[in-house]
């Protein structure tokens, strides 16, 4: 058996079935046979080569961009458990070096991760306290090379039992385990604020957000108040028109960047073509996605982020199904566009889609 035959997935505990059905979906469009091995409330899934196969090609073959419920992973060994409690560096690192020498690589960077669950939580500072002494024993074993493309991981489940494994940087999450360290603005209306930095911040690279957020450009922000989502437009000078019955946070309104109307979200035409649509109501899946298609299909927008609610049953199959219904309204009016989604931190039971046209927009 390879030492890496499996793939660790890190997700939102309680999406496990999600994380695992579509991980089981794009690896049998590889032809690469794999099983699961996945508990409930855990926080991470595994999947596992059935022939025991080495799984560093799948992980760089599969996009990780294209996962929804996946937010960090990595090409995994065996759990390892009873590390000494004296010295777990020592193992460790041998282990590391070991897959070092079968894959022919260094690594340039080390994760230390654990559930994002109140057990796993509890680990954050056995792992800061840990850090050290492991970035000792790899340099020591001249495991380290800001050249090489892999990053070690480690997921402790307890303080002696790991997985140890690599990702590739270009093909991984950028945050540790997947989680963006974003600062609460203090002037922001509403937490939710957080879910559109978080989806700016994962759907386009720095660069990306210099041409598609500019100033004096237009957009339009469906169940807007009290404004947490129009105050990261107005932070990235664009003007807003908020539709939503209920109040604007008046702070906000001061800036005079933003035009409040009440009406209904559905019914609701704009005055003119805008760049950009944002929209978090709590509706159902399907219904934001024909709003959203029409808004393309018409011409008003050329951008849109959005909330899909989940569900509480077959949630992954309710975005597959709002998926194709996007794909299909663009495609039959020859639309050439970018559809993402993803499941952020920040995200509970829904998940955000970024729908793009394919233009140039510089
Ligand atoms: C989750 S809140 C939006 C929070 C907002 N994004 C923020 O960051 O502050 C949902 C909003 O959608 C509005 N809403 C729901 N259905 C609507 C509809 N049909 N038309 C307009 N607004 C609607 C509600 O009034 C509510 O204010």
């Amino acid at each position: 058996m390879d030492t890496l035959h499996q793939i660790m997935l890190l997700c939102r505990p309680g999406f496990e079935t999600e994380c695992a059905a579509e991980i089981m979906d794009i690896t049998s469009t590889t032809g690469f046979a794999a099983y699961i091995n996945a508990k409930p409330d855990t926080g991470f899934v595994l999947l596992i080569s059935a022939e025991g196969k080495d799984t560093t090609g799948l992980i760089s073959e599969i996009e990780f961009d294209q996962l929804i419920f996946t937010r960090q992973w990595f090409a995994s060994t065996e759990k390892i458990d009873h590390l000494p409690e004296k010295n777990r560096a020592t193992p460790l690192a041998d282990r590391a070096r070991q897959i070092a020498e079968q894959l022919d690589i260094r690594f340039s960077d080390i994760e230390l991760s654990y559930a994002d669950t109140n057990e796993g939580k509890a680990l954050n500072r056995f792992c800061k306290s840990f850090r050290p002494h492991l970035q000792n024993a790899l340099r020591q074993q001249q495991l380290l090379s800001g050249e090489s493309r892999y990053r070690l991981h480690l997921f402790f489940r307890d303080s002696s039992t790991a997985w140890l494994g690599a990702s590739p940087l270009d093909n991984s999450a950028r945050a540790p385990m997947g989680i963006p360290r974003l600062r609460m603005p203090q002037s922001a209306p509403s937490r939710s604020t957080l879910k559109l930095d978080e989806a700016i911040n994962w759907f386009f690279s720095d660069d990306e957000q210099k041409s598609w957020f500019r100033a004096g450009m237009h957009a339009v922000d469906l169940g807007a108040a009290p404004g947490g989502w129009s105050w990261q437009l107005v932070e990235r000078g664009l003007l807003v028109t908020a539709v939503d019955n209920g109040p604007m946070d008046s702070a906000l309104m001061q800036t005079g960047m933003i035009e409040h109307l009440r009406t209904d979200a559905f019914t609701f035409k704009p005055a003119r073509n805008i760049d950009w649509l944002v929209c978090d109501m709590a509706e159902r899946p399907l219904h934001v996605s024909r709003l959203i298609a029409r808004w393309f299909t018409l011409g008003y927008c050329k951008a849109a982020i959005f909330n899909l609610k989940l569900p509480m049953k077959k949630r992954y199959q309710s975005i597959l199904e709002c998926r194709q219904l996007l794909n299909r309204e663009l495609d039959n009016a020859g639309i050439k566009h970018r559809l993402r989604v993803k499941h952020l931190y920040h995200d509970r039971e829904e998940v955000t889609a970024c729908l793009t046209r394919s233009i140039d927009h510089r």
